[in-house]
């Protein structure tokens, strides 16, 4: 029998109850269930709608179902549509009446909203954690590589050069922001819309500040309908984490692309890599790539849920019930492409040789542009005059680095003043690094302070 069963006559039809059921998956949502049903059984209490003996058999029955949960002794019964549902019934069965009044002044409505939110919150908290996690590990390969020099691209081609470290602190900034955008979407988790009942509240005399002290929000929903239909904290915590797992899926194609043969700038743990069943010497960064091709599931998850959302009419629809799939599925790979990056990075193998091999004096150009407009040279001029010192390079097969003093000489255009061959001696990754000393580039000293910052917001610092 349905606990909605009193107005129905006759069974309801196979492909309903297939549709309907979302036990399967809410199932997950079992300690949150327990969580606001001992919330909500006190404040009942407290309000008088339950005596001081009732509410003893529902926390003891409460108590037992979570003993039942914890140990995988919990029977689902064929007529356990949801989560709410299962706790209900199998409540009423330990303790007999008492179990019949723990729905009292609720709706599954704001029960299931209720449910949600806590498990986005405590989501959050570890996702948080975990980036924390992968920012640690980034932080410690940046400081290991504070002298490794590697050419810094656009468009993926070699544009000047970069320390690694400052490389690896990019992703530090994202994280970052993931973090942040993490806890405010949080903040709007932290919600209680428990007392919205089905949509306009209830004529009984709930204390919604109890409940949502005991749960542990920070406010109460300020209007019912809302209450029970808003799925924004869902979403904003998809777009939280679609993003998170954009930029994973950017550190995870650069590892593919670096660990290839052909750039050479790293290896990847033999823990990481998986070999080919029909090429011996292969030697695949599966890892990294599907921390990469994650993503496109997390972003399904986002706009999956946004679809369903989009057009319903206030308040509470089932289709609401479609929110928790995409959200369980996000969290999770989320979760699991946060450990798979951390350890790609803990076991991560720079070749700093190559990383320096690859800094072709090419990437000097832009400095010995700016050092002549130090000179007092409009950039412009700078620009043209260097992009022909190139031009005459490659023309003779040479990098800029290589050319004579009157090859240098040569290269100005008619009337123009040659470059001065000191300023092209003075080019190399040394004065490269050294002169980006501005607060956000590349120099030593900058990237260190860098460090030092990161450390102290991820919580690294000793
Ligand atoms: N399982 C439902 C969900 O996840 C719970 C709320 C059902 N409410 C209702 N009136 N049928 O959305």
């Amino acid at each position: 029998m349905k606990l909605w069963s009193g107005r129905f006559s006759g069974a309801t039809h196979p492909a309903l109850d297939a549709i309907n059921k979302s036990i399967a998956f809410d199932i997950r949502l079992w300690p949150y269930d327990i969580r606001t049903n001992r919330a909500h059984a006190k404040m009942l209490r407290s309000v008088g709608l339950l005596s001081a003996d009732e509410l003893r058999l529902l926390e003891s029955a409460l108590d037992s179902v979570e003993k039942e949960f914890s140990d995988g002794s919990f029977e689902v019964h064929e007529s356990d549509e949801d989560i709410h549902m299962a706790v209900e019934r199998r409540v009423t069965e330990l303790v007999g009446d008492p179990g019949r009044k723990l729905h009292t002044a609720r709706s599954r409505n704001d029960q299931v909203a209720t449910d949600v939110r806590l498990f986005t919150m405590d989501a959050i908290g570890a996702i948080r954690e975990q980036i924390r996690g992968l920012v640690a590990e980034l932080i410690q390969a940046a400081e290991r590589s504070i002298d490794v020099v590697l050419p810094a691209y656009t468009h993926l081609q070699p544009g000047q050069p970069v320390l690694l470290a400052h490389h690896l602190l990019a992703y530090v900034e994202m994280m970052r922001r993931d973090d942040q955008r993490l806890d405010d979407a949080a903040k709007r988790a932290a919600v209680s819309p428990l007392g919205s009942g089905a949509c306009v509240g209830t004529s009984l005399p709930v204390d919604r500040q109890m409940t949502a002290d005991l749960l542990g929000f920070s406010s109460i929903s300020r209007n019912s309908l809302d209450g029970v239909s808003d799925r924004d904290f869902v979403l904003e915590t998809l777009s939280a984490l679609s993003i998170v797992a954009m930029h994973l899926s950017r550190l995870g194609e650069e590892l593919v692309v670096w660990s290839s043969k052909e750039f050479g700038f790293c290896r990847l743990g033999d823990s990481v890599s998986t070999g080919s069943s029909m090429m011996p010497q292969k030697k695949n960064p599966d890892g990294a790539e599907l921390i990469r091709g994650k993503a496109g599931r997390v972003f399904a998850s986002l706009s999956g849920l946004l679809t369903t959302m989009k057009g319903l009419p206030l308040a509470y629809n089932k289709d609401m019930q479609e929110d928790k799939e995409p959200l369980f599925d996000a969290v999770d790979t989320v979760s699991l492409s946060l450990e798979m990056a951390r350890v790609t990075i803990e076991t991560l193998e720079v070749d700093r040789n190559r990383m320096a091999a690859a800094v072709s004096p090419e990437v000097f150009a832009t400095d010995l542009a700016e050092l002549l407009v130090l000179e007092g040279l409009p950039l412009r001029s700078a620009h043209e005059a260097v992009g022909q010192l190139v031009r005459l390079a490659e023309s003779l097969a040479k990098t800029i680095s290589d050319l004579t003093a009157d090859e240098v000489a040569t290269a100005a255009s008619e009337g123009d003043e040659p470059i001065d061959i000191a300023f092209v001696q003075k080019l190399g990754i040394e004065h490269a690094i050294r002169s980006k000393s501005i607060v956000g580039g590349t120099a030593t000293s900058e990237v260190q302070t860098a460090i030092d910052e990161a450390k102290i917001w991820s919580g690294n610092a000793q």
